[in-house]
Order: structure tokens, then sequence, then C-alpha cells
């Protein structure tokens, strides 16, 4: 009798536990957010909220303007997961992908203000780890702009994700064809970011008006740029 109420009492902290850990996930890692070798995991993504994909799509717009203000590594989490997460065992992600052959890569231009208890530089997302890499630490916010023919909105933007494509990957597969889908994919990518900051009540816009050498050149990328993408809080 005894034995069961202990175990009673211990299956009903773990239900608690579970109850808050999903109410209030990790956030923001650990304060010290050690990056290894790994880089820097993301917290969980698919903390629920209450906006329907109808509604996210009817109140989508570009947004231009953004608040002084940090994201949090959770809203981050959910914007590259949105962008390119893998799903399934088999390594499929959120975007469809010509092939499954997956030729994009994901960037993160961090300025300041920038993400809560993450330094300003450039990071990748790494998809089959779910978390970031830095690739420097460097705040290139002010060149991403001069890149992007003077569009100064992105400055101001705690992130501006940059998708960048490694085109052979398909075109190996599809030849020249390859290039257009490599491209469709990228929208597909960047919709689903749109549908997911607007579900996170953030504001971003999909830049494509840029020198793609210079943006290389200033980010340091080998991958073809195809979208800049600044997000943060609407004004
Ligand atoms: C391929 C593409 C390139 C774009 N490039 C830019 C850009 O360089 N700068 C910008 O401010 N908006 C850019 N936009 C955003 C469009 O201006 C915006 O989607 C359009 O005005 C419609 O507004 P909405 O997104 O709020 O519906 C681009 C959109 C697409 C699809």
């Amino acid at each position: 009798m005894e034995r069961q109420k202990i175990l009673i009492v211990i299956a009903l902290l773990f239900i608690t536990m579970r109850i808050l850990y999903q109410a209030f996930p990790a956030d923001e890692a650990t304060e010290e957010n050690q990056f290894n070798e790994e880089g820097l995991a993301l917290p969980q993504p698919g903390k629920s909220n209450n906006i329907s994909v109808r509604q996210a799509m009817q109140d989508r717009r570009s947004i231009r303007g953004y608040r002084d203000e940090e994201l949090s590594l959770y809203e981050v989490s959910e914007l590259a997961w949105a962008a390119q997460g893998i799903t399934n065992e088999e390594g499929y992600r959120t975007a469809p992908s010509a092939g499954a052959t997956y030729p994009l890569e994901l960037f993160l231009a961090v300025g300041e203000p920038g993400v809560s208890n993450l330094e300003s530089g450039l990071f990748r997302y790494i998809p089959e780890e779910h978390s970031i890499k830095e690739k420097s630490e460097q705040n290139v916010k002010e060149e991403i702009v001069e890149a992007a023919l003077g569009q100064n909105f992105i400055k101001e933007a705690p992130v501006a994700f940059i998708i960048g494509a490694e085109y052979n990957r398909t075109t190996d597969v599809y030849g020249d064809r390859g290039k257009r889908y490599v491209k469709m994919e990228a929208g597909h990518a960047a919709q689903n970011m749109y549908l997911m900051s607007e579900t996170l009540g953030l504001g971003m816009v999909t830049v494509g008006a840029f020198n793609d050498e210079d943006l290389k050149d200033f980010v340091g990328m080998e991958a073809e740029p195809v979208y800049i993408i600044p997000v943060g809080r609407p004004e």
C-alpha cells in the first residue's frame, strides 16, 4: 500500500514536471549558452499556439519596421525549424525539396539588439542537430544593408536570416532544370517562415534585391544567396 502511494506521488511529480516544461520550455537554453563542437542546441520547437494556418495566411504581411527589442532563442528556433527543420527519421524537412536533395543553407546575422543570451555574429543552422554554429563574431548588419542596395530596415531587425543555395546538390540530379527547383524550394521555406513568424507575433520580409557577390563577401558564405529575411517585433 505504502509502495503504491510512493509510486503515485512519483507519477504525479513526473506529470507536473512535463506540464511545467511544456508551458515554459527551456527558452534560453542556459545562461551560458555554451557552444560546443556541434554548435549551440536550439530550444525544442513546438510550443503550441492557437493561430490556425488559415488565420496566419490571412494576416501575413511583409513587415519592414521593427521594435528595438531582442528575439528569444525559442523564436529563432521556431523560425529556423519552419524554414528547414527535420520532421522525420529519413531526414525530410518542413519545406519540400526536389528529389529530397536539400540544397538550401540557412544563415543568421545577429546584431544589436539581437537574440537574448546570444552574442552578435554570424551563424549557420544545422538541421540535423537543430543547432546553430558560429561562423564569425562580426556584426555584419551594416554590410548586409550595403549589399541590399541600402534597404536600411534590415539593420533594425534583431536577426536577418539568409537563405543560401548549394545548387550542385540539385543540378547533379536534375541538370540545369535543378536551378529553378532550388529557387522554388527557397520560396517554400520562406513562406513557412512568414506563417511561423505570424503565429509568433513577429514581422518579416523576404528581400530579393541585393548584390550577390557583395553579400557573399560580407557574410563569408560559399552558397549562392537567394533571400535575406529580416525578422523582428513589428513596430
Ligand atoms: C521574390 C521576392 C523578392 C522581394 N524582394 C523584396 C525586397 O528586396 N525588398 C522589400 O522590401 N520587399 C521585397 N519583397 C516583398 C514584396 O515587396 C511584398 O511581398 C509585396 O509588396 C506584397 O506584400 P505582402 O508580402 O505584405 O503581401 C520581395 C518579395 C518576393 C516574393
